[in-house]
């Protein structure tokens, strides 16, 4: 039987490539760097399948170097706005991504930034390292309390309901904003509640970012949205970069407006919006929300899955667009 072609933009963890290895022919960006855009339309041109990450843009153009035979794009994350998937629809291409997997592993890294933030441990490092530690002192890097504060979720899906979950173990109370209310049973589980945005806001003292990137959540947090936030709070962005006007967070860091942020994306990823690296109430990561071994081997083994049930004919288990199939 003739293997697949598909184009893989990275080499897959956990054995990824040898499952793919059995059907397909990988043409593979082996490079620990993004694939350049020239590289991917070239080898784009008569797959069946392509594998990308959440950094790739997999546009209209990129599907037509791709040619009629394309049938399937499967992204490992759970993210895919870098993906036109409107056009994927249209063309009957079917698009797969790895949802519900890293929720947990995502969930835990928002609240290590959190923690990294509001308690001070890089600021704590730092002074370790350079040895000007002289001691404990009753000032000495003091940072925010946690229990009976409110924590203000934007986006309450399966991520930010792992988030909520951990900061009523943190004993806070939990508000969250979200374009559709959850069911009764499930906020009274964790327990939450909904409120508005603008009040989510104005009263938390820390916010955390959980909402995919779509035409109305670009800079949802903007300048005015950052100046009616407590100048005690925190913000704490795990989503996508530019879910938040960057330059606006600059200005308002800089000048002690909120309290302090913590970053896993970035509006110019994987660079620096200028002022950024310079503030010393900023934490940035880069971009490990789901790096975790077994949440990164799952993800990895669901993209496969995905890749091969789209090139066979079928809908790939975690399919965004499942609609493709009759297009
Ligand atoms: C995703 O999968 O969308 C995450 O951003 C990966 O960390």
């Amino acid at each position: 039987m003739d293997k697949f072609e598909v184009m893989v933009t990275r080499r897959l963890p956990a054995g990824g490539m040898e499952l793919l290895g059995e059907s397909c022919r990988p043409r593979l960006w082996d490079e620990d760097r993004p694939a350049p855009e020239e590289w991917m339309r070239k080898n784009a041109a008569g797959a069946d399948g392509i594998v990308c990450l959440l950094s790739d843009r997999i546009d209209e153009a990129m599907m037509e170097a791709a040619g009629p035979g394309l049938k399937v794009i499967s992204v490992m994350a759970a993210g895919y706005d870098g993906i036109d998937v409107e056009a994927a629809t249209q063309r009957g291409v079917l698009v797969g991504n790895t949802p519900g997997v890293l929720s947990e592993a995502t969930a835990d890294l928002t609240w290590a930034l959190i923690l990294a933030v509001a308690r001070r441990i890089v600021d704590g490092d730092r002074m370790m390292r350079a040895g000007t530690f002289t001691g404990w002192s009753p000032t000495l890097l003091v940072g925010a309390d946690f229990a009976g504060r409110r924590l203000g979720i934007v986006g309450m899906g399966r991520i930010g309901r792992e988030v909520a979950r951990r900061g009523i173990g943190f004993g806070m109370e939990v508000v969250y904003h979200n374009r559709h209310r959850l069911a009764p049973e499930v906020e009274k589980s964790i327990p939450t509640h909904l409120v508005p945005l603008n009040e989510l806001i104005a009263s938390s003292d820390f916010i955390a970012l959980h909402c995919p990137l779509n035409k109305e959540s670009y800079h949802l947090l903007g300048a005015n949205e950052l100046a009616s936030m407590k100048p005690t709070a925190y913000l704490i962005n795990i989503a996508r970069g530019p879910v938040v006007d960057e330059d606006a967070l600059v200005a308002a860091l800089r000048d002690r407006r909120i309290a302090g942020a913590a970053l896993d994306v970035y509006e110019h990823e994987p660079n620096l919006t200028p002022g950024l690296a310079e503030l010393d109430n900023v934490v940035l990561a880069p971009h490990l929300g789901s790096a975790a071994v077994a949440t990164r081997h799952r993800m990895a083994q669901m993209t496969v899955e995905n890749l091969l049930a789209g090139m066979r004919g079928g809908v790939p288990p975690w399919c965004v667009n499942p609609e493709a199939k009759q297009a």
